[in-house]
């Protein structure tokens, strides 16, 4: 190969967190490709997928920089991480494109990621322009994919999933990473327990919640992590409240009755049963206060509030609300759109899955709760 250096590579990863393996990628791919840098592009947290990454944009930023520091060739580019929503790598693409016109960019793919890259959004487009440079897993291929300049080296699998599973059990992980990267997470103890939640809790709802419900209760707290950070709400206790809110879910409604009544609650519906499971909300607030794992008034309020809504609900009550109708685990038609309204704007969000869960009730021929007409009210009215 006789070309000078003039082309750089693009390494795209939720890198969360960055693995030796994917500096190895990197490197070989420099070398062996002649390439001027590569830029390792961490991925925005997408609220479309569930399991999005665990550790935040700062933490994921920093452990990438302190990866690169001191390798020649290269470098981070913040390009997606720092932007709003979800990013196609076709679209970063154009953008370098753009911003770069003298400036050549060679696709750097794991073989599993070259393998699904027919999926990919645009995928001939990129093709068109990027070459794709692959590191095959052994070296017999094992996989198809389309054309593709594969490396010699073989930089070894890539898991972060596995990486986290073992820092959560207590296994060995530093030797999947850089050492300044081991020291961050050790530092900052990411991924020790999801974030939002100690071990004492995480090993709590673990036991309370099916796993099924475990995963749309992290669904929900991740989504609503991002809507508070959109929205001007703080997102920690957005996330603690997402973790929580279902922690009676599971109960039988003669049971969320029996205790709401021991606590002295109120029951507004009195005493027809229809709307029991509906007490799972504020049982559940109750509930996690009662046990010590929450004591603040608005978290809880807004647990409260998530089944049977409020004439008056606070933001963070609304991206609760929010979060849970729409969480990317929910498959719903209404979900999708009032994922996107919510990206924007709360309360036209907060509306819209409003009337969709009050159209259901109808359709049903059930009875509504006078919270929710009373709220739907309300919403009509400031918004006309
Ligand atoms: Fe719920
Ligand atoms: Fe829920």
């Amino acid at each position: 190969m006789s070309r000078p250096p003039s082309d750089y590579g693009f390494l795209g990863g939720s890198f969360d967190p960055v693995q030796k393996a994917h500096i190895a990628l990197a490197r070989a791919a420099l070398k062996e490709r002649r390439l001027k840098a590569v830029y390792l592009v961490p991925a925005a947290r997408s609220p479309f997928k569930a399991g999005g990454p665990i550790a935040s944009t700062d933490d994921r930023l920093a452990m990438l920089r302190r990866a690169v520091r001191g390798v020649p060739g290269l470098r981070v580019g913040d390009w997606e991480i720092r932007r709003p929503g979800p990013s196609y790598t076709f679209a970063t693409l154009r953008r370098l494109r753009r911003a770069f016109p003298g400036r050549r960019w060679e696709l750097i793919l794991g073989e599993d990621a070259w393998a699904g890259f027919g999926g990919w959004r645009r995928a001939r487009e990129i093709q068109r322009f990027h070459p794709l440079v692959v590191a095959r897993r052994t070296g017999t291929p094992t996989t198809r994919g389309p054309v593709a300049n594969f490396l010699k080296a073989r930089p070894g699998p890539v898991s972060s999933t596995a990486v986290r599973e073992a820092i959560v059990a207590g296994g060995a992980w530093r030797d999947a990473v850089p050492a300044g990267v081991a020291a961050i997470i050790a530092a900052r103890s990411l991924y020790a327990a999801p974030a939002g939640l100690s071990g004492r809790e995480a090993k709590t709802l673990k036991r309370l919640l099916t796993p099924e419900r475990w995963r749309h209760s992290e669904a929900v707290a991740g989504w609503a992590r991002e809507l508070a950070e959109r929205h001007g709400v703080d997102p920690r206790r957005a996330e603690r409240a997402g973790w929580w809110h279902d922690v009676a879910k599971s109960w039988s409604p003669a049971r969320l009755r029996t205790y709401a009544r021991r606590k002295k609650m109120p029951i507004p519906w009195g005493k027809n049963t229809t709307l029991d499971p509906l007490l799972h909300g504020p049982v559940a607030a109750r509930w996690v206060r009662e046990h010590g794992f929450l004591n603040d008034k608005g978290v809880l309020a807004a647990i409260a509030r998530h089944t049977v809504g409020g004439p008056v609900m606070t933001r963070l009550d609304k991206v609760l609300y929010v979060a849970d109708f729409s969480s990317p685990d929910r498959r719903y038609p209404a979900a999708a759109r009032v994922r996107r309204l919510a990206e924007n704007h709360l309360d036209r969000a907060l509306r819209e899955a409003l009337r969709a869960k009050m159209l259901h009730t109808l359709e049903r021929g059930r009875v509504l709760m006078h919270t929710s007409v009373g709220l739907w009210n309300r919403l009509v009215v400031e918004n006309t």
